[in-house]
């Protein structure tokens, strides 16, 4: 499998992603406030083996360290998200100095690195104080979003330009308030509806309130889409996939690109949205960039009597599939990258997630060899730089994720870093795919130098 590097431009960030509750640790610490997150993890059941991020990868104390991982695979951006209970830990109210301390200092230590740091305010960690006064149901939810946005901003906007409002509202909303698996753990449709439409307008006043603090800021939103394909041609299976596209994808992009959200999935769910005069202009803020988080591809057959979007999911036989049991199909980013530049009209686009878990195994010279994995980077790199062949303005690539870490429902046993991390000594070691990673950024650079 070759990477068709020449397609990628000059200046293309190459990252690691990660996201504040997954590595930080240090709860209670310097006067971080509880998060939903918390509160859903200590809920016994919840999570796999009971576990929770507590300690998680211990970052909050080592991320000088981890800084020095980022250098030896040679990145040059890393997108980390904001824990909104570190920075305003009441949800809205007084600013924890000490919160923001602890991103500044990071802030100038990635930079002293040559390291882009690309910033997401809100990667599922709502202070548990505004749940506890409704959550995204809830409209003033969307106003507080905003306020923390500002004073972040405020902060740090004269050293950071990429900014991401949001972070998969998809699982926010459907899995959060639908499905259940995930933070606050609700299983009640409207809850779930109007909890999207808050996060959307929540994005949209987030966005004014970067410009207005950080006239420079670069703003996007952070979506995981996938491509959906019928279980079989029969016509119920293939109107389930516009269902499910509607519920996966179209939800999502449509509001923020001004075409209001999609008039079918309003009837699917049936539930009156909690709209306001001027939300729909406020929402569809023009946008510098779109982020395309992708893992995998969706097969659906119709389930008319099932939960919303009634579109049942169905693992097809004899696929590839990681630790995850998600699908492997590089081609599916190649495709939305596609989609987001020609029914979208991207100007920028970012892979800000892609990445795979697989049981590792440290050998005795305390090396890890994962060739599942590194197949995995190379074979969507290749299909990222394809598209980018194909037109798509694809300016950056950030592995999920930097290191192993809590992987939300799913505890500590799904590892996706390209660092392994032992939990019981903190230790990190590089993978395969860490090295291979660097291998295809060395490589590229040294194309640039030949074409020059
Ligand atoms: C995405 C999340 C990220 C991580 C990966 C595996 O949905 O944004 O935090 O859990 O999946």
């Amino acid at each position: 499998m070759t990477i068709d590097l020449a397609a990628l431009p000059e200046d293309f960030l190459w990252g690691t992603a990660t996201s504040a509750y997954q590595i930080e640790g240090a709860v209670a610490e310097d006067g971080r406030s509880p998060s939903i997150w918390d509160t859903f993890s200590h809920t016994p059941g919840k999570i796999d083996n009971d576990d929770h991020g507590d300690t998680a990868c211990d970052h909050y104390h080592r991320w000088r360290e981890d800084i020095g991982l980022m250098r030896q695979l040679g990145t040059n951006a890393y997108r980390l998200s904001i824990a909104w209970p570190r920075v305003v830990p009441g949800g809205d109210g007084p600013v924890n100095a000490r919160g923001l301390d602890f991103y500044d200092e990071l802030t100038d230590a990635l930079l002293e690195a040559g390291i882009t740091p690309s910033v997401t305010l809100y990667h599922w960690d709502l202070p548990q104080a505004l749940q506890d006064r409704g959550g995204w149901p809830v409209r003033d939810t969307a106003h507080h979003f905003a306020a923390y946005a500002a004073v972040v901003a405020a902060r740090l906007g004269d050293r950071v330009r990429h900014w991401a409002t949001l972070n998969e509202p998809l699982c926010s909303a459907w899995i959060g308030h639908l499905e259940g698996r995930m933070a606050p753990g609700l299983t009640d449709l409207t809850a779930a509806v109007r909890a999207s439409y808050h996060l959307l307008l929540g994005h949209g006043l987030a966005t004014q309130a970067l410009r207005a603090a950080a006239p420079g800021a670069e703003v996007g939103i952070v979506n995981n889409l996938s491509t959906v394909h019928a279980a079989t041609d029969r016509p119920e299976d293939v109107d389930a996939v516009r269902r499910m596209d509607g519920h996966t994808n179209r939800w999502w992009l449509d509001p923020v690109h001004g075409r209001g959200f999609p008039e079918d999935m309003r009837e699917v769910y049936g539930v009156e949205l909690p709209e306001r005069p001027g939300d729909p202009e406020t929402v569809a803020q023009p946008l510098d960039w779109l982020g395309l988080n992708y893992y995998m591809p969706i097969t659906v057959a119709d389930d008319p009597t099932g939960p919303a979007p009634r579109a049942r999911e169905v693992r097809r036989p004899g696929v590839p599939r990681t630790g995850m049991g998600w699908e492997v199909d590089a081609s599916g980013i190649e495709t939305l990258l596609l989609r987001l530049t020609h029914e979208y009209g991207a100007r920028k686009l970012y892979v800000t997630e892609n990445g795979s878990a697989y049981p590792d195994v440290v050998r005795p010279d305390g090396t890890v060899d994962d060739p599942a994995r590194q197949e995995y980077l190379t074979g969507h790199l290749a299909a990222c730089a394809s598209a980018a062949r194909r037109g798509a303005p694809l300016a950056g690539y950030f592995a999920w994720s930097l290191l192993d870490n809590f992987e939300w429902a799913y505890g500590y046993d799904k590892r996706f870093g390209l660092v392994h991390v032992d939990y019981g000594t903190q230790q990190r070691t590089i993978k395969g795919t860490g090295h291979r990673y660097a291998d295809i950024i060395r490589a590229h650079a040294d194309s640039g130098r030949r074409a020059a």
